[in-house]
């Protein structure tokens, strides 16, 4: 998590997200969901801010959250002024989180794997916790055949114990992606679960 990654790495990262598209999964999940019509939304993660602001454009109320220190400058610069009464910003480390506002949206876009294995389950118990009913859940998790997954201070799942995260719940999409790539520090392999789920 920081400790590895460090600010100054996802302060690059999020630097260098500005010209991408919004996240597909993110854009699933919306489509999923339903239109925003004033309801709560949480991105978890939020980095550059583009599915914060992509949910905003949507309609819904959103709470972003991340540990970096300047989350609030950085949203803030792109979010429009009309739509500021409708977020809010927390800057702090998930496994520092208590509680999240009810949601009818949560998404967390390549941010879950950052958080040391120990506090995951803690973390994923507020997450659940924090889901309204038939509310919609969009998260990418770590597979164990990732290259970063030698990492301690990170997590990586099987494909079971992935699937079990989501019991209860009513799996819309489960996607293994497992290939060679790039990431923003060179080659690696990628092994990444991309999946979207909703409260009965
Ligand atoms: C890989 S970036 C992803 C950002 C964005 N969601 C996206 O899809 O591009 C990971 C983000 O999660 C934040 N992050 C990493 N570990 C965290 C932790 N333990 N608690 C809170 N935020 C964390 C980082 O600051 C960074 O903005």
């Amino acid at each position: 998590m920081e400790s590895r990654a460090g600010t100054k790495v996802w302060r690059e990262y999020n630097a260098a997200q500005a010209g991408r598209p919004v996240r597909s999964l993110c854009l699933d999940a919306m489509a999923l969901a339903g239109p925003g019509g004033g309801r709560q939304a949480v991105d978890l993660g939020c980095g550059a801010g583009k599915e914060t602001l992509a949910m905003l454009d949507g309609g819904w109320r959103v709470h972003a959250v991340d540990s970096l220190p300047d989350t609030r400058k950085r949203l803030l610069r792109i979010v429009p002024a009309d739509a500021d009464g409708r977020l809010s910003i927390e800057v702090r480390a998930f496994q520092d989180l208590r509680t999240l506002p009810t949601a009818d949206l949560i998404f967390a876009g390549y941010s879950l794997p950052f958080i040391h294995p120990d506090r995951f389950g803690t973390f994923w118990a507020v997450v659940l916790a924090a889901l309204g009913s038939r509310g919609v859940l969009a998260v990418n998790l770590f597979g164990h055949r990732d290259s970063w997954a030698d990492i301690p201070e990170w997590n990586f799942h099987t494909e079971a114990q992935a699937r079990r995260l989501f019991a209860g719940l009513e799996l819309s999409k489960f996607e293994v992606y497992d290939a060679d790539g790039q990431s923003f520090r060179g080659p690696k392999h990628w092994h990444i679960y991309d999946v979207i789920a909703r409260k009965p």
